[in-house]
């Protein structure tokens, strides 16, 4: 291409307007923020679960800002439309990339729309604090009553938030797909054309600048603050009707839980067992094991927990047995690092609830029942789950080659628990 026909082409550009680029590049950096951390805090299991709280608490923040920021760019992109594209391009070209900007559009504003479902319809009920401000509450959708309207009776709310959650995670992955277009078109433009792309969305550069219609100015900030305002003010609404003082839901108010709902305190909380030997109680201590909890008294269908011990860091109180815990008669915790609890069908009993599953120790899974109570603690921050199973321990291998028959260590071992847990949403679990 001569320069004087790059010329030619430049002449014929210009740059797209000042607030249309910050918006460009603020929902772009704050969409790869969202990817990044949406993936991360969703699939890094060695993330501590105050991180992985506090990253879902920004998470919802940036993409509902990135809603309101995407109605302000439409405002704006109505008030000042986008330059036009390059003369060379062909129809086809054009055809393309008016479907990438429009799939962009319409990702931006679906994809934090079904984020937004998915928390709502989400059993776990956790607010959303923006900015992890529990002033800035921004409230649900009321997803649970415009769907039974939809299909009524036949959709359940645990396939309704995992419909949402598949969605909201393969349209996410979409933006993907749609900025490889997007890139690759800037840079056929760019390289092949040679004519200017990129920099026609640069706040600096030769190219002229479009006279800006600054109407758009009041116009998309009175969106966001609309948007934002509005959703705030729902949000307090819902905080009034629901505490009846405006003051923050008390955790234990809403003890719902969904995957990492409720935040286990291990300092606070115990796990041991006990058995006799020779007459005398025997305690086992377990110094390291992690409870991943699900549990709310009004959603018992779709409630599960699991709990992972460490088995090298049992230990028990007697001299005796002491010795063979790590062993092969024992744990064996070189072969077997880990014993697992997984309890998934949970139910009311008498004396609280019982939760039906499977125990796992050396490899051997054996059904286990689990009464529970479930009580707020004293001073109401926190919510206790205590109870107790029995277990044969020749079942599951251990102390079989010592003492087959229990003559001096009884084959009856009682696992006990208190676990001291707070909601993942509220105020003690932040902490
Ligand atoms: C542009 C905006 C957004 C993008 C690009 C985005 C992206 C993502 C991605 C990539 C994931 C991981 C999905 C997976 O691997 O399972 C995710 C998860 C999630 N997002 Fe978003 N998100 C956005 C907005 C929102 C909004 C506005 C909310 C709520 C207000 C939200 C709530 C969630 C939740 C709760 C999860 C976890 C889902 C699960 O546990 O399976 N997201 N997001």
């Amino acid at each position: 291409m001569s320069v004087s026909s790059t010329t030619t082409w430049t002449q014929a550009y210009t740059r797209y307007s000042l607030g249309a680029i910050l918006l460009h590049w603020t929902i772009a950096l704050a969409i790869l923020f969202q990817l990044a951390v949406g993936l991360a805090m969703v699939h890094l299991d060695a993330m501590p679960d105050a991180l992985r709280f506090a990253l879902f608490q920004w998470h919802k923040t940036i993409g509902i800002l990135v809603l309101c920021l995407t109605l302000a760019r439409i405002a704006w992109r109505l008030v000042n439309p986008p330059p036009a594209l390059a003369p060379i391009t062909s129809r086809d070209e054009r055809a393309a990339s008016s479907l990438v900007h429009l799939g962009f559009y319409a990702l931006m504003l679906i994809v934090p729309l079904s984020g937004w479902m998915l928390v709502s319809a989400a059993a776990a009920g956790i607010p959303t604090y923006l900015f992890l401000l529990e002033s800035l509450e921004w409230p649900h959708l009321p997803v649970d009553a415009l769907l039974p309207s939809v299909a009524p009776g036949q959709i359940e709310a645990g396939q309704i938030e995992d419909g949402l959650g598949f969605a909201h995670k393969w349209l996410a992955l979409s933006f993907l797909g749609l900025l490889v277009l997007h890139l690759a078109g800037a840079l056929k433009h760019s390289l092949v054309d040679a004519v200017p792309s990129f920099s026609r969305m640069l706040p600096h550069g030769g190219l002229a600048r479009p006279q800006t219609r600054l109407v758009g100015i009041p116009i998309a900030l009175a969106i966001i603050v609309a948007a934002l305002g509005g959703g705030l003010l729902a949000g307090q609404a819902d905080l009034a009707t629901s505490s009846g003082s405006g003051v923050a839901r008390p955790a234990a108010a809403t003890p719902q839980g969904a995957a990492g709902d409720w935040i286990v305190d291990a300092a606070e909380s115990r796990l041991d067992f006990a058995a006799q030997f020779s007459g005398k109680p025997l305690t086992g201590t377990v110094g390291a094991w992690q409870a991943d909890v699900r549990f709310s008294p009004d959603a018992l269908e779709r409630a599960q927990a699991t709990v992972t011990i460490d088995t090298a860091s049992i230990t028990v109180d007697n001299s005796f047995v002491a010795p063979q815990v790590q062993g092969k008669d024992g744990f064996d915790s070189d072969t077997h690092p880990t014993a697992t609890l997984v309890l998934s069908q949970f139910r009311a009993a008498d004396a609280g609830y019982a939760a039906e599953g499977t125990l796992t120790i050396k490899g051997k899974s054996l059904p286990v029942t689990v009464p529970f109570t479930f009580d707020e603690n004293a001073d109401g921050t926190a919510h206790v789950a205590a109870g107790s199973a029995t277990v044969d321990r020749t079942a599951f291998d251990l102390g079989v080659s010592n003492d087959p028959t229990g003559q001096y260590l009884d084959k009856a071992v009682t696992i006990r628990f208190a676990l001291v847990a707070a909601p993942a949403g509220s105020p003690s679990a932040e902490r």
